[in-house]
């Protein structure tokens, strides 16, 4: 489903990404783990298609089309969402306005009707309810004075509501307490679907006891350094990076 074939990212004359290959299958859950500035959030934001990274060599495909060669709104309408690692506020915009703007955004660029405001209020109040969002906070502006985990929350309402082919969770976990991590992994589990795959970026094997991943990616200096199943984060949570990062300089 998902194809990075020799990625090379740069910002400015700094080089992130160094030839990063990566396969994830419809229906796989990967996730990739990796030390501090190793590149995790730039990958997801070039999947996703942020402004100020030049791409000097490479392609990411998406079900067989280069999603470099489209533009943001386009990647998201084929199904490519992001579950930011730093939620944005936005002040002006009240979370329901926020969502029901996203889901006809996507909505119109595949050729749809909007979706009728009965239907979407039955959305929400069914998702939101999963993941413990309560009507308030949906009436406050997105993300506008949110706590971490309730911003987080929010990102994952936006997943549920949206129904990517591909999820991009960036550390997700951070600054979710226990019960809002169960909550969230409920969350996620429930979409994982046989045609939908994620990528979750995260530091702790912890969050992976609720999210069972298929594959496991260490990512260090730009690059998979290597691949492996479920096992592979006990394995880093026991001994670390430093059979990853080499003396050069990253
Ligand atoms: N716009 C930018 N300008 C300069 N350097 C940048 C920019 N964006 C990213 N970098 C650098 O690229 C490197 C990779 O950053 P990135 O955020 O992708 O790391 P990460 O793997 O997600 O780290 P973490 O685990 O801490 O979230 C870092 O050293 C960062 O400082
Ligand atoms: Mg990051």
């Amino acid at each position: 489903m998902l194809e990075i074939n020799d990625l090379h990212v740069s910002v400015g004359d700094r080089q992130i990404l160094k030839g990063l290959n990566l396969k994830v299958a419809a229906g796989e859950v990967a996730a990739i783990m990796g030390p501090n500035g190793t590149g995790k959030s730039t990958l997801s934001y070039v999947i996703a298609g942020r402004e100020g990274y030049s791409i000097t060599r490479g392609e990411i495909l998406l079900n067989g089309v280069n999603l470099l060669n489209l533009p943001p709104h386009l990647r998201a309408a084929n199904g490519v969402f992001l579950a930011f690692q730093y939620p944005v506020e936005i002040p002006g915009v009240a979370c329901m306005q926020f969502l029901k703007a996203a889901m006809n955004a996507q909505r119109r660029s595949r050729g749809e009707d909007e979706i009728n405001t009965p239907e979407f209020m039955k959305q929400v109040r069914e998702e939101s309810e999963k993941l413990k969002i309560n009507n308030e906070m949906l009436r406050r502006p997105l993300n506008s004075g949110f706590s971490g985990g309730e911003k987080k929350r929010m990102e994952i309402l936006q997943m549920a509501l949206l129904q990517p082919k591909l999820s991009i969770l960036d550390e997700t976990d951070s600054g979710l307490d226990i019960d809002a991590l169960k909550t969230v992994s409920e969350g996620v589990n429930s979409l994982r679907r046989p045609d939908r795959a994620f990528l979750i970026i995260t530091h702790y094997q912890r969050l992976l006891d609720y999210i069972k991943p298929d594959t496991v990616h260490v990512m260090a200096q730009g690059r998979i350094q290597k691949s492996g199943g479920a096992e592979l984060a006990l394995e880093l949570e026991k001994h670390g990076y430093q059979d990853y990062i080499s003396n050069e300089a990253a």
